[in-house]
């Protein structure tokens, strides 16, 4: 009986609904989770609470369905704080209507989440004098937002400026010039400044640790994405605001079906797993160990690192013989693409540790007798009188009343060891392996033409060179080789040209500087230092031992690397520098690595003032290497591997300037590679570290896998076009070169060679005419730091944020740009379609749930949802 009364309510219930659709509970209202009773946002209550905060938004998309995964996934970093904001259509999604759509309720309780907004929480209550403003506070409590999925109706909304809703009212109240909000202690926001280094010194503190940015990942159903209109919106976006031009957004572009140089797309959202990586590289939530400034003092080993003479695995971090290239690990490029040009740059092999970095007295000699010096001179053109091969044999005479300090032996420190030349024999062999053995790419014999290599006027690269160059070219043991070097003065590779400007701003931030974020780890391991001068003899107070951990890594290092002993107290032989304090040494020259070229703000202004050269160099080869131009070095035409072996400050700047994820200290040997391939008449550049992919932070490179050449190119010509030392090449022949077509290029009649873009489109400063920019070499507005020309004061004014003047056809050249968020994962597709809007039938749903579930199951839920959202606000 009382069950037929129940029976025929929820039959009259299920009736009136029917009837009066709006009877029907909104299981999306949004008071269900944000209570009358639930503190009001105050941004300043989280400013100090120690966690990154992401505002995480969903727009009416399928795709939304993907956000309790994407909040999963970083549900494991114990530092992230996430506000989720749902338009209404989002909210519609995530009902629990089916397993991987669960409850709001169920999303507030994920880890991390500390808040779900809705458009109606704006006015919870009327707003009187001195209320706080939801989408202020929002916005002043995230360091970026995040919009994944955000549908064509929000994509035209934002770029129009509309503001009627909690998620496009944040967005359009955003601090887009990073002069307002600033940065909280301890958070590094995730795009440089919109101001040069010189001005932001003059603001106060929190201005200088980059600006708030705001990610989307557009999803639509594919005739949306390729509406006309979506190409003029997203245009606003990633080509007016994007992070490219020197913005605060970045658009995560659909899945793309076709080549990079065509156009087409399916509108699906990027796979939720690339969505979550990017979120853990801007908010460096995946921050590594290396530089953990508190790992760095307390932790213990050497995160897996290796410090020893063993040849170990080819894939992991050894510092005496680091990974490159090698049959074993090497992943061929897809055959649809064609290798046409490599160029190669690594350090050096290991070696003996240079003189100022050893002890003044130490306990053992280190012999070298078994590795021969050669040095010679010879007549070459016309030919002459044949040499002998004479190498240099080191000794000390008793006669001689200047006792060398350090190492006593018959060895100069430094020079390549016999295991260092070992090291570079082999890595000649293995780079045969690959580009002629597995890739046919080289020819089986040394030919001077095809093949160059390069040192610095340190002479153990040409140590490393001789050893390397019979390593890949056995036929070449004992002939005339030639290595190019320049001249010292302006050789470019070490790099040894002058930049004072360059070294100064160094010093301002790292080794040398007195600033506290330099002298933390400094004065963190004050002990250890003490411990070791105990050991060693060095001064306490000797400014060179103590302004980093260079020398003590280097004398460290180098003994481990020859399996010789931690040394001990010249006067008590007991007492060792044990394993573990080595180790923490190891710990904090890497740190320091990481905060030189990676960590601090200026690192990348630092790395292309003085590496600049080197990189236009690089730059003019991958040109000619495309058909654009001659190659750095007149009369090499037909040269297609270079070759140039170099030192850790020339690849730690160049790690610095291709943004390496994650920074280390460039170890014996460790290699970067630039292959130049072509597929369908377009470029494309794919860069290696240690013989695997290397992934950048920089939003438009990521994983550093078939790079459009004119990404690479327009970032590397923004870079020097600010850099003091670039501003010495003639520029006109580079704006002739990258003066490209781009209707041409847009609708595909540009020729093959004009498949590149215009390298200065993603590089002006917001607010630069573009002719300016390219003049005053001041048009760096890309992901990392500005260039060089902060250090000159020009007429900028810190109060006023830039005006955007760059043009649309400036833009238009970067639209062209493909990020490296392209790459098609069919899981990932969700696209909206009429199939789909069948199955999310709102009302089937809806009234499923009121006909299977009782009307006290739906309280029980809402009043718990409020728990919940209360709990956590
Ligand atoms: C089942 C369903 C799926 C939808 N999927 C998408 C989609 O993938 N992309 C999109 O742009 N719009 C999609 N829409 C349309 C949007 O939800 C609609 O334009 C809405 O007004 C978006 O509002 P919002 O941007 O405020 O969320 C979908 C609509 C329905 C009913």
């Amino acid at each position: 009986m009382i069950r037929d009364i129940i029976y025929g309510i929820a039959v009259c219930i299920h009736v009136l609904i029917t009837l009066f659709p709006k009877l029907r509970p909104d299981l999306s209202d949004k008071r269900r989770l944000t209570p009358k009773s639930a503190p009001i946002l105050r941004a300043a209550d989280h400013h100090d609470d120690g966690k990154h905060h992401l505002l995480l938004a969903a727009t009416g998309s399928v795709a939304t369905i993907k956000i309790p995964l994407i909040i999963e996934a970083l549900g494991k970093h114990r530092d992230l704080s996430i506000r989720l904001l749902l338009s209404h259509s989002a909210a519609k999604f995530l009902q629990s209507q089916s397993a991987e759509q669960p409850s709001l309720a169920s999303i507030a309780a994920l880890p991390n989440v500390d808040g779900i907004y809705f458009d109606e929480d704006e006015w919870r209550k009327p707003w009187v004098r001195g209320d706080s403003i939801l989408h202020i506070e929002l916005r002043r409590w995230a360091d970026s937002m995040v919009i994944a999925p955000l549908s064509a109706n929000s994509l035209a909304k934002i770029s129009q400026g509309f503001s009627d809703s909690i998620i496009t009212s944040v967005i359009r109240a955003w601090d887009h010039s990073g002069l307002i909000d600033g940065a909280r202690p301890g958070v590094t926001l995730p795009y440089p400044p919109s101001l040069i280094v010189s001005e932001l010194e003059k603001l106060p503190e929190q201005f200088r640790h980059g600006r708030k940015g705001i990610i989307v990942a557009p999803a639509m159903n594919t005739a949306m994405w390729t509406h006309p209109v979506t190409a003029k919106q997203i245009a606003v976006l990633d080509g007016e605001w994007g992070v490219s031009v020197g913005g605060w957004f970045e658009v995560l572009r659909p899945v793309e079906k076709t080549l990079a140089c065509g156009d087409t797309g399916s509108g699906a959202m990027r796979d939720w797993r690339e969505i979550v990586s990017v979120v853990e590289d801007r908010l460096r939530l995946a921050q590594a160990n290396v530089n953990s400034l508190s790992s760095a003092i307390n932790g213990t080993g050497i995160y897996g690192f290796i410090f020893n003479s063993s040849q170990g695995p080819l894939n992991t971090y050894n510092w005496c013989n680091m990974p490159h290239v090698n049959k074993e690990t090497y992943s061929r490029a897809n055959s649809s693409y064609k290798l046409q040009y490599v160029e190669v740059i690594h350090r050096h092999h290991k070696r003996t540790p240079y003189a100022a970095n050893t002890f003044p007295r130490e306990q053992y000699a280190w012999y070298c007798s078994d590795e021969g010096l050669f040095y010679g001179g010879k007549p070459i053109n016309p030919a002459g009188n044949l040499s002998a091969d004479t190498y240099w044999n080191v000794y000390t005479s008793p006669s001689n009343p200047l006792a060398p300090t350090g190492f006593n032996g018959t060895c100069q420190f430094p020079q390549i060891t016999r295991g260092g030349l070992d090291d570079s024999h082999q890595h000649g062999v293995d780079l045969k392996a690959v580009y002629h053995d597995l890739l046919h790419f080289l020819p089986s014999s040394y030919d001077a033409k095809t093949v160059s290599y390069r040192v610095t006027n340190n002479v153990i690269t040409s140590q490393v060179a001789s050893m390397l160059t019979v390593g890949m070219w056995p036929t070449l043991s004992k002939k005339d080789t030639p290595l190019l070097i320049q001249p010292a003065s302006i050789d470019s590779l070490e790099p040894a040209y002058t930049c004072s400007a360059g070294s100064a701003l160094f010093s301002s931030y790292g080794v040398g500087s007195t600033k506290s974020a330099w002298l933390a780890h400094l004065t963190a391991s004050a002990p250890l230092f003490s411990r070791l001068d105990a050991l060693s003899g060095i001064s306490p107070s000797s400014t060179d031992w103590h302004k980093s951990y260079d020398h003590y890594f280097d004398n460290l290092s180098a003994r481990l690397c020859h399996d010789k002993a931690l040394p001990c107290n010249i006067n008590n032989t007991a007492d060792c520098v044990s394993q573990a304090e080595a180790n923490e040494v190891f710990r904090l020259g890497e740190y320091e690595y990481s905060f030189i070229y990676r960590d601090s703000p200026q690192s990348l202004q630092a790395s292309t003032a003085s590496y600049g050269i080197w990189i236009a160099e690089l730059a003019q080869n991958l040109r000619h290497a495309a058909g654009l131009g001659p190659p750095a070095l007149t009369g090499s035409d037909s040269v297609k591997y270079r070759h140039n072996v170099a030192h850790d400050g020339s690849i730690s700047r160049l790690l610095s300037i291709l943004q390496l994820e994650q920074m280390v200290w460039p170890g014996m040997g460790s290699e970067v590679v630039f292959e130049l391939y072509t597929k369908e008449k377009c470029y494309f550049v794919r860069v290696l570290w240690g013989g695997q992919i290397l992934k950048s932070s920089h939003p438009a490179f990521g994983l550093m896998e078939m790079v459009p050449l004119g990404t690479l190119l327009g970032y590397f010509d923004g870079l020097l076009a600010n850099s003091i030392p670039y501003q010495a090449f003639n520029m006109t022949r580079t704006h002739k070169v990258t003066d490209r077509d781009h209707v041409g290029l847009a609708n595909g009649t540009a020729a093959a060679e004009e498949h590149l873009p215009r390298y200065f489109g993603k590089a002006g400063r917001s607010g630069d005419d573009p002719a300016g920019t390219k003049k005053q070499g001041n048009g760096k507005g890309n992901w990392g730091k500005d260039g060089m020309s902060e250090l000159e004061d020009y007429d900028y004014n810190p109060a006023k944020p830039r005006r955007r003047t760059n043009s649309m056809s400036s833009a238009a050249g970067h639209n062209l740009f493909k990020s490296k968020y392209e790459a098609s994962d069919p899981e990932a597709i969700i696209e909206f379609d009429s199939e789909l809007h069948g199955a999310m039938d709102e009302e089937h749903n809806e009234l499923e749930k009121m006909s299977t579930s009782s009307s006290a199951d739906t309280t029980g839920s809402v009043e718990e949802e409020e728990a919940v959202a209360g709990a956590k606000q």
